[in-house]
């Protein structure tokens, strides 16, 4: 069981409740490659994915999360509702909620948004990104992810790349690596750390090639091109000269690592395309797992305690 009856984030989860949560995934994991992909856990629970910022792979993950098991769904879109007459968050969920739904995942750009939301309805509130503050689902699956390439977290050494200071995967990833005792790294340009970050236990660097042979996992972060504008780096040439994760890279290295990358990817920028479709990347499959990792949350939020069909 979960302790929350939300998903706002990772910060401070047990990691019982974490490893609950990949362990129910795996379960929903084989559904994903059965012929018929669906199950009845969710039916007559609706659910509404309200979307106020750009999404590809969360927001059709988590529908087809939904679809699979079986749950009604509503697709909200701020950019083709009434938030464009000036409706607030609050009302805008209060009148979606006043419809009988039962679980909201929530995208937005302002950090909070989701606790925002948790405090104020009464639905299962689940954070599909909130600024730049977390994204659990995110994190969950790069953590499965990691489990179904080399075996359990503990020990194993992961490397976060690039924009640390405005990444929400970045943080959530350092929750739940450290709660299930991997040594976390980061590295990138000291623009883009945040200061006392070693604080939440992670080590830093500012040289990549010194971090490649001692890490199993690469998780490379998308530069976000619009701050660039602020001056964070010198250029994206210089950015890749220094942080680019790059073939001859690697191959200098002379280490085995697990490519992973969130998405959306800058190619040729922080990774290179042979290595974003290298064999040892796995950006296709966190992709895949993403969907039952989602499944697995809605799963257990919804008070899932009967045997997975
Ligand atoms: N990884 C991720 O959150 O991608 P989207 O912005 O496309 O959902």
């Amino acid at each position: 069981m979960l302790s929350s009856r939300h998903l706002l984030g990772l910060d401070g989860m047990p990691a019982a409740e974490i490893t609950l949560l990949l362990d129910t995934a795996r379960s929903f994991r084989e559904i994903l490659d059965r012929p018929i992909k669906r199950v009845p856990t969710l039916q007559g629970k609706t659910v509404v994915n309200l979307f106020y910022e750009p999404s590809t792979r969360t927001r059709i993950s988590f529908e087809l999360a939904e679809k699979r098991m079986s749950a009604d769904i509503v697709n909200f879109s701020a950019s083709t509702s009434s938030v464009k007459k000036g409706e607030t968050l609050i009302d805008t969920v209060k009148n979606i909620e006043a419809m009988k739904i039962d679980m909201v995942v929530v995208r937005h750009s302002s950090p909070g948004a989701a606790h925002l939301l948790s405090r104020v309805l009464d639905a299962n509130i689940i954070n599909a990104g909130d600024g730049g503050h977390e994204h659990p689902t995110q994190a969950l699956l790069d953590m499965f992810t990691i489990r179904q390439k080399l075996g359990e977290l503990e020990g194993k050494t992961i490397c976060l790349v690039g924009d640390i200071a405005h990444s929400r995967v970045a943080l959530s990833n350092i929750f739940g690596l450290k709660a299930l005792g991997a040594r976390v790294l980061v590295c990138g340009p000291s623009t883009l750390i945040p200061r006392e970050i070693e604080k939440l236990g992670v080590e830093v660097y500012h040289n990549i090639d010194e971090v490649i042979p001692q890490t199993d996992v690469l998780n490379i972060l998308r530069i976000q091109l619009e701050r660039q504008e602020s001056g964070l780096f010198p250029s994206l040439r210089e950015y890749h000269n220094y942080f680019g994760i790059t073939r001859e890279r690697l191959e200098r290295a002379d280490k085995e690592v697990v490519i992973m990358h969130p998405g959306p990817m800058n190619r040729g920028l922080e990774i290179s395309s042979d290595v974003a479709d290298s064999g040892h990347s796995v950006i296709l499959e966190q992709v895949t797992n993403g969907i039952a990792i989602r499944m697995a949350v809605l799963f257990l939020l919804a008070g899932g305690k009967s045997e997975i069909q």
